[in-house]
């Protein structure tokens, strides 16, 4: 055999090797979750992947879910629709950019149902504008709700599944959180701060020895009205059906899985990183990604 093929042979087992035991490593510190019984807290629920996520909790069999969303009329909408599947709800009117409006939900979710076992933080908004046509105020209420309201949130329950060793925090986050795009230098950066947020709180509750478990949620374009004429720039990235999305999220949920990329081949976002940023950009372009923007209206209709 030559050296050529003996050094091919060696990685190709070495990588079988690592392929192996890196899928046995994972399944080893992914643990099988149950949303049955548990109370569930949805923000942003009134539209959307939010009130697929709370519907989908509620089929699930939890105990209570709560509807966070800044719109009354559709989150109560959504806690009737809850309602009438027999399953205990609830809904507060929030605003997730104000320190106050989140710390009286809090404090009356606390009240009302004591704690929450899965916490999903799903609002968000995008303004698809380019960088020159932002207003100062776009930029700061994309970071409010998209970034901030993560930290707002979560300090309302973690102490209580801290105390109960036990809960779920879940971000949905965005594809936009690997890779940057055109015409999203407010909502990419805003989500490249939630998986930040996101990954480091998954470090902390490691380090610290806390049994809370966290899932990052990176979907491409979703067809839920939110990204309204943004397009796919290729096969390999289709828009998706929201309803494909939620089921993927919760059975990464259950699985105990802590991050997923939807489409799996939006991971490439990823892997172009160990490039050189001028080979990358090429490719990103000959991609198609930095056209996905250029004729995003955005939603002309009321959320649902
Ligand atoms: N739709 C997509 O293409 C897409 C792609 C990737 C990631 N995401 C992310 O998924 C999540 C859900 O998106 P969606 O498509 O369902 O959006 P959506 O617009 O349908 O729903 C967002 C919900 O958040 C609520 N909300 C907005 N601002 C709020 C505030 N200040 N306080 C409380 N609630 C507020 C809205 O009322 C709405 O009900 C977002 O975080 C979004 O960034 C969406």
């Amino acid at each position: 055999m030559s050296t050529f093929l003996r050094a091919a042979r060696n990685i190709t087992v070495t990588a079988a090797a690592l392929g192996a035991a890196g899928v046995w490593y994972r399944k080893r510190a992914e643990r099988q979750m149950s949303l049955r019984a548990q109370t569930v807290l949805v923000t942003g629920a009134g539209s959307g992947i939010g009130r697929l996520l709370a519907i989908g909790a509620a089929k699930r069999l939890a105990a209570h879910v709560v509807i966070w969303d800044i719109n009354e009329d559709s989150a109560r909408a959504v806690a009737d629709e809850i309602l009438a599947l027999g399953v205990d709800a609830s809904y507060d009117v929030v605003d997730l950019a104000s320190n106050d409006s989140v710390d009286r939900a809090g404090q009356a979710v606390r009240d009302r149902i004591g704690g929450i076992d899965f916490l999903i933080n799903n609002a968000g908004i995008v303004t698809g504008k380019a960088f020159l046509d932002q207003e100062h105020d776009d930029v700061e209420q994309t970071f409010q709700v998209n970034t901030l309201a993560l930290y707002r949130v979560t300090r309302q329950f973690l102490p209580n599944m801290l105390r109960n060793k036990f809960g779920s925090i879940t971000v949905i986050a965005s594809a936009a959180s690997l890779t940057g795009v055109a015409r999203q230098t407010d909502y990419a950066a805003s989500k490249w701060g939630a998986h930040g947020f996101a990954e480091s709180l998954r470090a902390e509750m490691r380090h610290q020895g806390h049994n809370i478990h966290t899932l990052s949620v990176h979907p491409f374009y979703v067809s839920t009205g939110m990204f309204d004429g943004a397009s796919s720039p290729n096969p390999l990235l289709p828009i998706l059906e929201p309803d494909a999305v939620v089921a993927t999220i919760f059975r990464a949920l259950e699985a105990g899985k802590h991050q997923i990329v939807l489409p799996a081949t939006a991971a490439t976002a990823t892997w172009l990183k160990i490039l050189p940023v001028p080979v990358a950009d090429q490719l990103r372009d000959l991609l198609g990604i930095n056209s996905t923007m250029d004729h995003f209206t955005g939603r002309q209709d009321a959320p649902h």
